[in-house]
């Protein structure tokens, strides 16, 4: 965990103009900077950036927030890797709290990260700079096709055709050989220590972060008993199953194209890279993982899954493709010629010829199994019936059902059976699945931190009611300047009363609570947080750890692109007049909201009213509810008296 101390002083030494500008070419305007939007497609710029406000917002797409959602947004990143980025670039040593044994942890996995650095960077000198490497695994690149930016970006390297060059290397170094030996990088027998990876090229495989985890090397000797690849083997920083290779290369494309593609080998991501394909990683031969599809999950939903044409890669990535359905991603393939991987293609047909193939010739999944299975089935009903089986089955793995009902019609036309019947069968499948996952005994479930936990119930009332209810619009205009105040002006005080605003609004709030859902649940952190003494301040929400909630804060804020340096200075300094100004604006908002919450009120009443009249025109209630409409009516007429406004007396 950061200490919120920290937290606070990398919030405060974030310059939110530094940050978007690593990823946004930004332009003064006014006291603001605008540029195109990185979230969505836009020509003319919408996004903007105020450096005094510390938050940028985009008024094409409304993704707004502080530096540190701008990480999180762009980068992918968590809240604690993204206080972790800002603190490396503004210098704010990060000493997190931890328990002793996490401490150790920590200490006993950053030391195995520095030795996979230390081999990684033995590795690439070998290539780069001894004979040998040159001779036998650059000449091998080379041949391969590979540039050497490219060798250079992926930290491709060579192992010594020798037993102890790594061991003696790093013994002489004094790094400590029984880390080595944890890493797999050397092996053991009786005493005699010596290297794993002999004679082969080398490939790192790195985290998120660009890390090391852990190495694959390539054979280069035509020795038909040795592996083709060995890899390193799990270790305590190396979990195979939630890796992908090339990730960390691949990620910004992965995120700029919106569409991850699926490849099996190392080669495939390296030439596929080299031509200009940078959005692709590799599973490494293994079918896939849920924490790998997850992992692709954190960038995009889109997967395009590239096979071998023989009908053995096919049927591999069949298989794999119920899982990343199941996932909620959408699935597409693109089924090279046979004898064909990605690699091989690419350097066959060249860098554009592939882009085309796979904008053209790449398949939605469903389909394509559907086409696949029917070939085979061709003049047969009882496969038929399998395919078909085997199709809803596919189908009824997809969580959206807008989504399910779409694959629904087409795979009625294409396998010639009715909607219905395919749905019913989906249906069937679901209903299954669900009864199965209710009988298996509790599973373990993830458990979030508490606080955001905390926070999200008070975000998302679980009230389907409040949810469910459409909110009258003039009402959610003057909820939100109402929370617009509230956040900005909260602390000041008026009038000779000296009353803070936040009290006064308070008073008519809490009588009349906002009835739009993310207004009220804003309304219940801030008097939360008011209460208990930790707001201070304007910033305050904008900053918050919940994205949610400083997406609406930024929001009910409204930055405007188009404000001048005047404005801004206005709202930051405040003269008497600007005060005075408040003072009426505070008044105005609150009789403006406490007239549409009473003709609200009445109405609700009026509606009972009517129902209840329908049931039963005797009732006794009618006559209170009578009552009750008649006062509220009074209400309304000395409040837009005192006001001084003409009211409706029917809103429509
Ligand atoms: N693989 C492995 N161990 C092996 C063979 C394959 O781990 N003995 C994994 C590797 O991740 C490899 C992928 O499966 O990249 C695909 O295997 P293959 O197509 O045989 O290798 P390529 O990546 O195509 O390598 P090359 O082009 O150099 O033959
Ligand atoms: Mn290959």
């Amino acid at each position: 965990m950061i200490p919120p101390q920290t937290v606070a002083q990398i919030i405060d030494a974030a310059d939110i103009e530094d940050v978007v500008g690593n990823f946004v070419d930004l332009k003064p305007r006014g006291s603001n900077r605008i540029g195109l939007c990185p979230f969505h497609n836009e020509k003319t710029p919408s996004f903007s950036v105020s450096p005094s406000k510390g938050i940028y917002k985009c008024f094409g797409c409304g993704k707004a927030g502080s530096a540190v959602n701008f990480l999180m947004e762009h980068e992918k990143y968590t809240y604690p890797e993204a206080l972790r980025w800002l603190g490396e670039r503004y210098n704010i040593e990060i000493q997190e709290i931890e328990s002793k044994e996490g401490k150790e942890q920590k200490k006993a996995r950053d030391s195995l990260f520095l030795i996979n650095e230390f081999a990684r960077d033995y590795f690439i000198q070998n290539l780069m700079e001894s004979d040998e490497g040159r001779k036998i695994g650059l000449s091998y690149f080379k041949e391969r096709g590979y540039r050497e930016e490219i060798i250079k970006k992926f930290e491709l390297g060579y192992a010594m055709d020798s037993f102890e060059a790594l061991t003696n290397t790093a013994s002489d170094k004094s790094y400590n050989l029984d880390l080595l030996l944890k890493l797999g990088l050397i092996k053991q027998k009786e005493t005699r220590k010596y290297d794993f990876f002999r004679g082969r090229v080398m490939f790192p495989i790195h985290n998120l972060s660009g890390k090391v985890l852990a190495f694959a090397g390539r054979v280069l000797k035509k020795d038909p008993k040795a592996a083709k690849y060995v890899n390193s083997p799990e270790s305590d920083i190396y979990n195979k199953s939630a890796v992908l290779y090339g990730m960390f290369q691949a990620r910004r494309a992965i995120r700029e194209q919106d569409r991850c593609l699926l490849v099996e080998g190392y080669t495939d991501v390296l030439s596929l890279f080299q031509a200009g394909i940078e959005n692709a990683v590799a599973s490494s031969g293994t079918s896939l993982t849920v924490d790998q599809i997850r992992l692709i999950n954190r960038f995009t939903p889109n997967v395009t899954m590239l096979y071998d044409g023989d009908s053995a890669g096919v049927k591999a990535a069949l298989r794999g493709v119920d899982l990343i359905l199941e996932q909620g991603l959408n699935v597409r393939i693109a089924q090279l010629p046979d004898g064909e991987d990605p690699d091989s293609y690419v350097r066959k047909v060249g860098a554009a010829r592939m882009q085309e193939y796979l904008s053209n010739d790449s398949k939605d999944f469903i389909l394509f199994k559907a086409n696949l299975l029917l070939k085979e089935a061709e003049g047969d009903p009882i496969k038929k019936a399998g395919v078909v089986n085997s199709i809803v089955e596919s189908i009824s793995l997809i969580p959206d059902p807008i989504k399910r009902s779409i694959y629904i019609k087409e795979c009625s036309s294409l396998l010639d059976v009715s909607e219905e019947a395919i749905a019913n069968a989906s249906n069937k499948q679901r209903s299954n699945k669900r009864k199965k996952r209710q009988q298996s005994v509790a599973a373990p479930t993830e458990q979030p931190s508490p606080t955001a936990e905390a926070v999200k119930a008070v975000i998302l009332p679980e009230n389907p009611n409040a949810a469910a209810k459409v909110v009258d619009r003039g009402i959610q205009v003057v909820e939100r300047e109402l929370l617009e105040v509230l956040i900005r002006f909260g602390h000041t005080a008026l009038g000779e009363s000296e009353e803070k605003v936040a009290d006064i609004l308070r008073k008519t709030l809490d009588q009349f609570p906002p009835k739009a859902p993310l207004y009220l649940s804003l309304y219940e952190l801030y008097t939360k947080e008011m209460d208990e003494g930790r707001y201070r301040e304007e910033g305050f929400f904008f900053h918050h750890q919940e994205s949610l909630i400083s997406k609406i804060a930024v929001d009910v804020c409204d930055v405007r692109a188009d404000v001048s340096e005047n404005w801004e200075k206005k709202h930051r300094i405040f003269t008497p007049k600007e005060e005075e100004k408040l003072d009426k604006r505070v008044m105005d908002l609150v009789n403006r909201y406490r007239l549409l919450c009473l003709q609200d009120l009445k109405a609700e009443k009026e509606a009972e009213m009517m129902r209840i009249h329908k049931e039963d025109p005797t009732s006794d209630e009618i006559r209170l509810l009578m009552g009750q409409c008649q006062q509220i009516s009074t209400w309304i007429s000395e409040l837009s008296n005192s006001y001084g406004t003409v009211i409706h007396r029917e809103r429509k």
